[in-house]
């Protein structure tokens, strides 16, 4: 598999909106929220295409001082290194500062962000009205 890491465009919406069903099936983004990132934050908005398919994989969406809006991997691309190759483009831009706010149920994002140097900053209760947000940082 040959990925590269790009900016979003417009016509990775799709695919974009598909993965984000699968990743995020209570709460998903909407097609307007990626386009108001995509505007808001045209260069933070990356995307992962596997260049053989010709098919966005993951994304990841980020602000200038690394918080991390969000980031999700295809189900069938995951542990493949895709969402590491995402968040170390995030870190290179930011002199290796990033903070992320987490479900406290998602142990999967947890082991993620923790393989990759983040460490448990602080709780904020009811963040997700259903759920806590657990701050993690590097
Ligand atoms: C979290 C997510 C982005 C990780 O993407 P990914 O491409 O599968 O992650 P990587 O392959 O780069 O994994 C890097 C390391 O993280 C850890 N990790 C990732 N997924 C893991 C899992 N399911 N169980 C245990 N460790 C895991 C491993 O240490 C892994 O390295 P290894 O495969 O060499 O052991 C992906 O699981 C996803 O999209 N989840 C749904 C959306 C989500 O929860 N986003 C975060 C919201 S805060």
């Amino acid at each position: 598999m040959r990925v590269r890491i790009r900016r979003f465009e417009r016509r990775d919406l799709d695919d974009i909106m598909e993965i984000e069903k699968k990743a995020f099936p209570k709460t998903p983004y909407s097609r307007f929220t990626f386009m108001f990132y995509a505007f808001a934050l045209p260069r933070n908005f990356l995307v992962c295409e596997d260049e053989e398919r010709r098919r966005v994989v993951g994304y990841i969406i980020f602000h200038d001082d690394g918080h991390v809006v969000s980031v999700a991997v295809h189900p069938s691309m995951r542990r493949k290194g895709i969402g590491r190759a995402l968040m170390n483009e995030v870190l290179k831009r930011t002199g290796g500062k990033a903070v992320v706010e987490v479900r406290e149920s998602n142990e999967t994002a947890i082991k993620f962000y923790k393989k990759l140097g983040f460490t448990f900053k602080t709780r904020i209760p009811n963040y997700y009205g259903d759920e806590d947000a657990l701050i993690m940082s590097r």
